[in-house]
């Protein structure tokens, strides 16, 4: 088999390669003519170098995608601008995403795996403590999210939309927050980090957390698995952390930060008065807290992954446990280990 993956440098990406390679796929890399290739070459001196081939050049070019996937049976579109002004994201999310769909289609790729989020979800009819699964519908309001969370969601529609048209055989993969070494665990899920101060945002809500193990692997499986064209998958773990467990082990493992609480009731009218505040002082205070982004992000909901289990025979084979081990240990050496 031979695959493409984008954002291969990335996070997730050296681990979606690693998978591959570590299966005996022919991984061909499509890179940016910026990024560095230092890391993915050691992936790949690791697991099998003779079979990665790096192309370079920018997704936004249809030459540049027509070449990258020619000769490819999966494409992994894992690449993804995370932060940045709106307009630079979606530039490399939407437009990216539509001139690499258009080129998968006219190659005819066997499947075509698009990494989006468990962000793109429209959560304001999932009640507290409610199921947040592959059957809510696609934030219709996105916009009041963040830049991000919204052009996720438009990438997501401009691959629905080829799939319908029967121009690509998609597959849409969703990860919740990806944790491991390399990256810190304590993200916004958890709260506000200002500083050495975490403003843990209600901290009894399980998170819905994956190791990047375990999700480069769902991702690669989202290639092969049979007769699942046409279908997303959320991927989270079987175990999930609370924000207050996060920030505990953080302090006793890792330590050099301190913790300030607010209490889940007390959520919703903060981010309220942070609206109020934004819009009277005509927008001298950002809006970091708005009702719309809160209830999104710290409301408690339950994340089940049997869909992800079923229909591509996907386990979260690393545990919480060791998960947060290996990440705390990378921390505290300060230089996060990649594997
Ligand atoms: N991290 C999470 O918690 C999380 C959660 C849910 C979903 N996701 C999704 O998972 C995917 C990977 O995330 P990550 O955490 O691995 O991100 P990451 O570490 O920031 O890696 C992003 C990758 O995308 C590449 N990239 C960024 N903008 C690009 C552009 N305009 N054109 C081509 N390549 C571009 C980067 O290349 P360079 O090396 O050149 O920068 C890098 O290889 C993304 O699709 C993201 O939306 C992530």
């Amino acid at each position: 088999m031979t695959a493409l993956v984008t954002g291969g440098t990335g996070f997730l990406g050296r681990h979606v390669v690693a998978e591959l390679l570590r299966r005996g796929a022919a991984v061909r890399c499509a890179l940016r003519p910026t990024s560095s290739e230092e890391e993915l070459r050691a992936v790949a001196a690791a697991h099998g170098a003779d079979r990665l081939e790096l192309v370079r050049g920018h997704l936004t070019r249809p030459d540049f995608c027509d070449r990258a996937v020619a000769g490819c049976d999966v494409v992994y579109h894992v690449a993804a601008e995370m932060t940045g002004a709106t307009a630079v994201l979606f530039l490399g999310n939407v437009v990216a995403t539509r001139v690499l769909t258009d080129a998968a289609g006219r190659a005819g790729v066997r499947r075509f795996v698009l990494v989006s989020s468990l962000g793109v979800y429209g959560t304001a009819g999932v009640p507290t403590g409610g199921v947040l699964d592959e059957t809510c519908p696609l934030d219709p309001a996105a916009h009041l999210r963040d830049p991000y969370s919204y052009s996720k969601v438009a990438e997501e529609q401009a691959a629905w939309a080829a799939y319908r048209e029967g121009r690509l055989p998609l597959v849409v993969v969703r990860p919740g927050v990806i944790y491991g070494p390399g990256r810190d665990c304590l993200t916004a899920r958890v709260g506000l980090r200002v500083g050495k101060l975490m403003v843990v945002m209600g901290g009894r809500q399980a998170m819905p957390y994956t190791h990047v193990a375990n999700c480069a692997r769902a991702v690669v499986l989202a290639g092969e698995a049979a007769g699942v064209e046409g279908q997303a998958f959320n991927v989270v773990d079987d175990e999930l952390p609370t924000g207050r467990d996060l920030v505990r082990r953080y302090r006793t493992e890792v330590g050099g930060i301190r913790r300030v609480t607010i209490p889940r009731w007390a959520i919703g009218p903060l981010s309220g008065l942070c609206e109020w505040y934004h819009r009277h002082s005509r927008g001298q205070l950002p809006a970091v807290l708005t009702r719309y982004k809160s209830q999104a992000m710290w409301r408690p909901r339950r994340y089940p992954n049997d869909r992800a289990k079923q229909g591509l025979g996907w386990r979260p084979e690393i545990g919480l446990e060791a998960g947060l081990r290996e990440s705390f240990a990378a921390l505290r050496q300060g230089t996060p280990a990649t594997s």
